[in-house]
């Protein structure tokens, strides 16, 4: 018996679909999904491998059946039969991919704003001055001459009443007598939000349910060449690996004192850039615990690939437990540096304690300050 084609074109198509669904939800390429952002944006990454694996098995499977059904007979020498266009056909193919193209893009611009990434209300302007416009550290004559240029340009523009996020470690830094040396209002470089004109702050992560509450958690990161510092504000701890809560929303402000460098934990899904002298954000809800790693994805020099740091999700009570331990070891450390570090003291009464340590006799500490 002959099976009709049109008989056949359905079964091929019904084993296609199949197993394009089938190899879409079990293609094992991703880490596992850490936060409630990793599973939207795997939604998106599993809808185009079911339409890649169609596409390449249809396409694959009629090459190699013509391949062997219209193969070169012995004895054949006549030439093939002259083939015109086929204008229905060229219409056909080029709106299937079409239509593919524009519901991939449609449902890709869906995750990005589920996951915050549109949100005009998140864009901050960096405040403007002419001090802002100088370059961090050097202030070059260029920048400088730049910087009073577009000053006098903009000087009509109101001031920002956006508040300094870097204003509290920028005054903890001018407090701080280790950076007594460099204490300089440009030497500094988180002073202000952004040294340039209409900076805006990157913002993605955050569910638009949750726009403009804060989050639960707030942890600040710092990139440097070639580490990660973590800040908990509420708690006031600096670490180098990064704890997170399961189930708690997680804003991350980052900056950077050097370099760009770039914060991307491969099984969040997301990746934000920390970038001199401007504040950056993401949002993320921790989902699966685990202890992955934060990579930095932005080569920031020849250590680029040594600069990794732990980041633990966990849930709330070893979380808990984890930030007193913190605690405990900062105070302790604290004490010490208290204990040790009276202001009244000079150099060598300071250095005293240490020199047995190092083998060095009490006499040479007299002439060291000299
Ligand atoms: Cu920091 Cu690469």
């Amino acid at each position: 018996m002959k099976i009709p084609s049109s008989i056949w074109t359905l079964l091929i198509g019904i084993v296609l679909t199949l197993a394009s669904f089938w190899y879409g939800q079990n293609h094992g390429l991703l880490p596992a999904a850490a936060t409630d952002e990793a599973v939207l944006v795997d939604g998106l990454f599993n809808a185009m491998m079911i339409v890649s694996t169609g596409i390449f098995l249809l396409v694959e499977g009629i090459l190699i059946y013509s391949a062997f059904k219209y193969r070169r007979r012995a004895g054949d020498n006549e030439d093939g039969p002259p083939v015109e266009g086929n204008v229905p056909l060229e219409i056909l193919w080029t709106a299937i991919p079409a239509i593919i193209v524009i519901g991939i893009s449609v449902y890709s611009f869906d995750v990005y704003n589920e996951i915050g990434g549109f949100d005009p209300h998140a864009i901050h302007e960096a405040p403007m001055s002419q001090e802002s416009m100088k370059m961090p550290g050097h202030g070059s004559a260029f920048a400088q001459r730049a910087g009073t240029a577009l000053a006098a340009t903009l000087s009509d523009t109101p001031p920002s009443t956006e508040p300094n996020l870097n204003q509290e470690k920028s005054d903890e830094a001018m407090q701080d007598p280790a950076t007594a040396e460099v204490r300089n209002a440009d030497q500094i470089p988180q002073l202000r939000n952004a040294p340039g004109v209409g900076i805006v702050a990157p913002t993605i992560g955050g569910t638009p349910d949750k726009a403009g509450k804060p989050a639960e958690l707030q942890v600040n990161v710092t990139g440097l060449q070639y580490a990660w510092i973590f800040t908990y504000p509420e708690t006031g701890i600096t670490t180098g690996e990064m704890h997170v809560p399961i189930g708690r929303e997680v804003q991350i402000s980052m900056t950077a004192n050097d370099v760009i460098h770039a914060f991307w934990v491969p099984e969040f899904r997301l990746k934000q850039d920390a970038i001199p002298g401007r504040q950056s954000e993401i949002r993320f809800t921790p989902k699966k615990a685990g202890d992955y790693v934060l990579i930095c994805a932005e080569l920031c020099g020849p250590y680029h690939g040594a600069m990794r740091a732990p980041v633990v999700v966990e849930p709330q009570e070893a979380f808990d437990k984890w930030m007193q331990e913190q605690l405990v070891a900062s105070k302790e450390t604290l004490n010490q540096a208290i204990a040790v570090n009276p202001t009244d003291l000079s150099p060598n009464e300071f250095l005293a304690p240490y020199t047995k340590d190092m083998g060095i006799k009490p006499e040479i500490l007299h002439q060291v300050h000299h």
